[in-house]
């Protein structure tokens, strides 16, 4: 049987691209940025724009990759979009940044294609979407432990908007975390409390420890991991988006 097709635009190193392949998807990614996207597992990849790769697709009927295969609109079984996050993360929500607003562009376009979709963003890009669905590391037990073996729990909120039916596997509850962290990049990682409490905006000092507690087994820098979301979430999304599609087609 042919494995489904993902089309993962914005697809960075590879954090969600890895939970798609683990849900059983052949994954197309496009990224604008080589450097990113050469880190990225995919089967398939384009550097390229990912609104013009919906453009593409809307008049051409196919996009090539730079492998030379072509992905055809009728062989996609899903549509993820990771637009950039830096418009709407905390500090810069609510004002005007030079950081481009992708979110409605993406739906637009992604929605004139007729395909099942995913807009994965920050917690704080909530306004810009449509009834969204929040997926965070308590659903899946993610956690791991520090450099000096206290255990700490992963709390990284990421809404996601379908236009199918996402459940999250169960509400999140931090009731049983006692030491949490996160990645998160830029001036937060240099504060005090970054570096040492291990609360809201704690990021592990080795990139090892990191990656366990995000899930990531490939090579990711410093940067891919702030920007990834956890394989396990993008894995849900595809698995569910897999017993839809399938029901569908029954
Ligand atoms: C938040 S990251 C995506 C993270 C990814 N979903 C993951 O799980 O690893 C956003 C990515 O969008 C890329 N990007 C920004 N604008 C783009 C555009 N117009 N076309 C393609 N990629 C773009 C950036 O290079 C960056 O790698
Ligand atoms: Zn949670």
């Amino acid at each position: 049987m042919n494995r489904p097709k993902a089309l993962d635009l914005f697809a960075c190193e590879g954090g969600a691209t890895v939970g798609y392949q683990r849900a059983g998807y052949d994954v197309y990614a496009v990224d604008m940025d080589h450097s990113r996207l050469k880190r990225n597992p995919a089967e398939h990849k384009l550097v390229g724009d990912a609104l013009k790769v919906l453009d593409d697709l809307y008049v051409m009927g196919r996009v090539f990759f730079d492998d030379g295969s072509s992905l055809e609109l009728t062989d996609i079984d899903l549509i993820h979009m990771s637009p950039p996050c830096q418009a709407f993360t905390r500090g810069n929500a609510g004002r005007e940044t030079s950081w481009p607003k992708l979110i409605e562009p993406c739906r637009e376009k992604a929605a004139m294609l007729d395909l099942p979709y995913v807009i994965e963003n920050v917690k704080d890009a909530g306004p810009e979407m449509v009834d969204p669905v929040g997926l965070c590391g308590c659903m899946f037990g993610l956690s791991t432990i520090d450099t000096d073996g206290v255990r700490i729990h992963l709390q990284r909120l990421r809404l996601f908007e379908t236009n199918w039916n996402l459940q999250p596997p169960r509400p999140c509850d931090h009731s049983t975390h006692e030491w949490v962290a996160g990645a998160y990049g830029g001036a937060r990682r240099d504060k005090y409390e970054a570096k040492y409490v291990r609360k809201g905006g704690y990021v592990p000092r080795e990139k090892a420890v990191v990656k366990r507690l995000l899930g990531i087994e490939h090579d990711v820098t410093w940067n891919g991991a702030f920007e990834c979301i956890p394989p396990a979430y993008a894995e849900w999304v595809g698995l569910n988006a897999r017993v839809q599609l399938i029901k569908e087609a029954a």
